[in-house]
């Protein structure tokens, strides 16, 4: 299917990093703690991996969440292979390994969730990152009801994205909103603004929508907050707090 602003298919609730407070974030068992409080959608961060391959891994260096040590571009997969991912998180995790793109995708299809791919490249591979990540998202959801939506805070990364792969759903990331923000989207033919919900509005929202933009944002933990946030029109709201909040 095409995401258009009109056919905007997805969750109003989406958990962050693969529900990663409860279990070692951006890991497969992540996912599955998130699928079993109800979520049906998942974002995580990809980025390259020394050799080229797609991984999920938040931070540039191995160090915070991996017994690893040093960058994650200057190892291959085999050697990503190798760490242990759960047991910084807690004991009951050990073991749990980094996943690649591929495996996580075929895991969300065979269970018929959906996916928000973070494109978070590593420093200097924006557009390296954006292309590839694109390109093997095409490949890997060719045959799902639902695309997954592509999210980058790099415009270059997202612009790789679309010269890579059009037909995939783009969302620009926004730690703040720029006075052009809706041209920035424009240019990179967003269907959706994803902002740090601290810099959202009830204002901001409807000016969106009047821009034919939907409104994603991170990281909403408190219910409350949650609730205000769907007052003013949020579509999508990405949360760690998947044990608190409704999946949709
Ligand atoms: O995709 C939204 C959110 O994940 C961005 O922040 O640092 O958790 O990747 P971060
Ligand atoms: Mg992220």
């Amino acid at each position: 299917m095409k995401v258009t602003y009109e056919s905007w298919p997805y969750p109003r609730r989406v958990a962050h990093r693969g529900a990663g407070l409860l279990a070692p974030e951006n890991t497969l068992a992540a996912m599955r703690v998130g699928a079993a409080h109800g979520y049906r959608m998942f974002e995580f961060d990809a980025k390259l991996a020394g050799d080229g391959a797609v991984v999920l891994m938040h931070d540039a260096t191995l160090e915070r969440t991996t017994d690893g040590r040093g960058r994650v571009a200057g190892v291959t997969l085999g050697e990503l292979a190798k760490l242990d991912a759960g047991s910084w998180h807690s004991a009951q995790f050990a073991g749990e390994g980094v996943p690649t793109l591929a495996r996580a995708g075929a895991w969300l299809k065979a269970n018929r969730l959906m996916a928000n791919v973070e494109i978070k490249p590593c420093p200097g591979l924006e557009a390296q990152t954006g292309a590839a990540v694109a390109l093997e998202a095409r490949a890997l959801w060719r045959d799902a009801p639902v695309p997954p939506l592509l999210s980058s805070f790099s415009e270059e990364a997202l612009a790789a994205a679309k010269r890579a792969a059009p037909e995939l759903p783009r969302a620009l990331l926004a730690h703040s909103l720029p006075e052009d923000w809706i041209e920035r989207c424009r240019a990179l033919d967003c269907v959706a603004i994803d902002a740090n919900h601290h810099v959202l509005a009830a204002e901001v929202v409807a000016h969106a929508h009047d821009a034919g933009l939907r409104v994603v944002c991170y990281t909403v933990n408190d219910p409350d907050r949650a609730e205000l946030l769907d007052r003013w029109g949020l579509d999508c709201m990405i949360t760690d707090a998947v044990d608190r909040i409704d999946p949709d």
